[in-house]
């Protein structure tokens, strides 16, 4: 038997100890979580991406009386991205989300189907996609998403 070691790498800083341009980007998804549509959940989502040509998008998670037609703000920001400009790198995505009480003091990590959109995303650009993960007490810096989904099911896979 041999045991298979995966580790991810995820750098720890406070917001103050980001450079500006993280920093704006992270305000960005601030911004877009402030307008989210989120009446079940009363969890309000950001999220902000900087393109390679230097725009950035951002949105927030969209809420349904029927549960699962709703969407987290990372996928709904990243297929407007693409659908926008399919051709164009996705440099960075900041996340930020909210409850009652305000902004999260712990950073707010994807769920496991925006993983996998960012995952192919990532394949597809061959450039990774820098994640900027917002929380009040710090933000988690992990450089290239796909770390997130170690053993990953892609087009490979079905080879
Ligand atoms: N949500 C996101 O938008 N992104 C995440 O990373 C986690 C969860 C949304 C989905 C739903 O609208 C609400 O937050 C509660 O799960």
């Amino acid at each position: 038997m041999s045991k298979l070691e995966l580790s991810i790498e995820v750098e720890v800083l406070s917001f103050e100890e980001l450079p500006e341009e993280k920093q704006l980007l992270i305000i960005k998804a601030q911004e877009a979580a402030m307008q989210s549509y989120s009446p079940y959940s009363g969890f309000s989502v950001g999220a902000a991406l900087r393109l390679d040509n230097g725009e950035v998008i951002a949105a927030n998670n969209q809420e349904n009386a029927v549960f699962p037609a709703g969407l987290c703000a990372e996928r709904v920001t990243l297929f407007y991205a693409k659908a926008k400009y399919p051709n164009v790198g996705i440099k960075s995505m900041a996340i930020a989300a909210r409850n009652s009480e305000g902004f999260t003091s712990r950073p707010v990590t994807p769920c496991g189907s925006c993983r996998q959109v960012m995952m192919e995303m990532t394949h597809r650009q061959a450039m990774p996609i820098e994640l900027l993960l917002y929380g009040r007490d710090k933000v988690y810096i992990v450089p290239d998403a796909t770390s997130l989904l170690p053993l990953q099911f892609d087009q490979d896979s079905m080879q």
